[in-house]
């Protein structure tokens, strides 16, 4: 099981062929082992099996289907933490270099579509970043100045192209993207296979080893690999217990979409300011219509139980800006992992020899994870990485602000740890409604509680397996939700998103 198994399908979830990817049946050896197959893991697949290596992909669940399958798959190379922001954390020379990750990024997707004739609606358009209030035009200047202090290719636009809303001077990208991320991952995993990869779903890994030649995954079926190399490119990593989950936080993100007819909506790109900002693009349907998909109401993971309210709010923010919005036709949720510095940690892992991870990757996952893959094929092919200083994931806080956003990223973990000494949500698990969950005080012990539909009620406990902090009930995905580094848990127990790798434990 992965977050594919949560109760939300998006769009991309439902419009591209399975990946077809049997369990490990024994033990195996290549090159390079994989962990995790969304956008980061296939990415740098793909790119190491081009140069011979051989490599297996493993996942959890099912092939392609993880937080990859649940973002919006904006390819856009502004920051979405704004570039005035990076220069303050990280000087302008680690600025630039990041942008030119971001463009090398979307530069690489657009090749391998062509190379590999990947049908994924890749499109260059232009990104438009708005203010959502009168106060933040001043944050837009200040980007502006930031982004052409880097050199980036941006202007000064009458308005964003948002058919019900005058929006004021925003500032225009040219040459952003857009693509079916599932499309493309499907893509990536025929020339994986191709080149004589494998990929293994439902193949979860439980534990490593280092040894002198390269390094051991145990998988929970009870299959070994043993490689020259591993990848951990899980969204939140399973290798590192504490070190890089110091560094970064979990946040859940939604999406709606529905339809609006060809033309009534420009093919770009668009952002507010908002501090949970909300971020639009197209996906073309047919002759007649396209898709307008709309996300936003981010929130840290765990810590909230509101999504009705959520998903209230952004239809209504969508209505009111796109007229030409008909029903919702999906809404889903992901999981948005958001680094100390505003970049992801992309290298090799602190501390190893021959174990190299992905993480950290914001809201830009899909140009982050590129640059992850671009990152670590020269590590491991022996040559010179030129993102590896910027994206090294040993780094520490840089400056003040960083630091700060830091200690405020770590106050809801201990925020957290207070809750053993609090009631449960709910007096019994008797209380609770068909299809709903809720922590439950049992003595000194929490519980995990929920019930399903038929009325049975599943009981384990309520720690999470990872380091022990308190989940979560998440009504709208209908799982457990740790809020202090992003492990998701099946009503059963399961894992569904590490860095856990063992069940939520007995109730008894
Ligand atoms: Fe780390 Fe739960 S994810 S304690």
């Amino acid at each position: 099981m992965n977050v594919g198994d949560e109760r939300s399908i998006s769009y991309w979830m439902e419009t591209a062929p399975a990946i077809d990817a049997p369990p490990l049946p024994s033990n195996a050896s290549c090159d390079v082992i994989v962990i995790g197959s969304g956008i980061a893991g296939l990415s740098t697949a793909y790119e190491l099996s081009r140069f011979g290596r051989s490599v297996i992909v493993i996942d959890r669940g099912a092939v392609g289907r993880g937080m990859t399958a649940r973002t919006t798959a904006h390819l856009s190379t502004e920051l979405d933490d704004f570039y005035s922001e990076l220069i303050r954390v990280r000087g302008e020379d680690e600025a630039r270099l990041f942008h030119d990750s971001q463009v090398a990024a979307v530069n690489r997707v657009e090749t391998i579509c062509r190379d590999e004739g990947i049908d994924a609606d890749f499109a260059r358009v232009d990104g438009f970043l708005f203010p959502a209030e009168e106060k933040h035009r001043a944050d837009l200047e200040e980007e502006y100045r930031a982004c052409r202090s880097l050199g980036i290719d941006v202007e000064w636009d009458d308005c964003a192209p948002i058919p019900g809303l005058d929006t004021g001077r925003a500032l225009r990208f040219p040459d952003q993207g857009r693509f079916h991320p599932t499309r493309y991952l499907a893509g990536l995993a025929r020339a994986i296979e191709a080149s004589g990869g494998r990929l293994h779903g439902d193949t979860a890994y439980i534990s490593h080893r280092e040894t002198g030649e390269g390094v051991e995954i145990m998988t929970e079926s009870g299959p070994v690999i043993r490689a020259g190399a591993a990848v951990f490119a899980t969204n939140s990593p399973v290798n590192d217990r504490v070190a890089i989950h110091s560094k970064q936080v979990p946040s859940r993100t939604y999406a709606i979409a529905g339809r609006v007819a060809k033309g009534s909506v420009p093919d770009a790109l668009v952002w507010d300011t908002h501090e949970a900002y909300h971020y639009v693009r197209l996906q073309p349907l047919d002759d007649t219509e396209d898709l307008l998909i709309v996300g936003g109401e981010d929130h840290r993971s765990g810590e909230l139980n509101d999504m009705g309210e959520r998903f209230g709010r952004l239809e209504q923010w969508t209505r009111e800006r796109y007229p030409d919005f008909g029903s919702t036709q999906y809404r889903w949720s992901g999981q948005v992992m958001e680094p100390i510095d505003f970049m992801p940690f992309s290298g090799r892992n602190h501390g190893s020899s021959n174990i190299y991870v992905h993480t950290g990757d914001s809201g830009m996952g899909i140009t982050n994870g590129v640059a992850g893959s671009l990152t670590i094929l020269p590590l491991i092919i022996g040559e010179d990485s030129r993102y590896a200083p910027l994206f090294d994931p040993g780094r520490k806080a840089a400056s003040i602000p960083a630091a700060t956003e830091f200690v405020k990223g770590q106050a809801g973990a201990v925020r957290n740890f207070s809750e053993y000494l609090r009631p449960g949500d709910v007096k019994s698990a008797d209380d609770l409604a068909p299809g709903e969950g809720a922590v439950v005080r049992e003595g000194m012990r929490k519980i995990a509680a929920c019930k399903s539909e038929d009325g049975t009620i599943v009981r384990r406990s309520a720690v999470c397996t990872h380091l022990g902090c308190l989940v979560h009930w998440n009504s709208f995905e209908k799982c457990w939700d740790c809020p202090c580094h992003g492990s998701q848990f099946a009503p059963d127990g399961e894992v569904l998103n590490g860095p856990a790798v063992t069940a939520l434990g007995s109730a008894d």
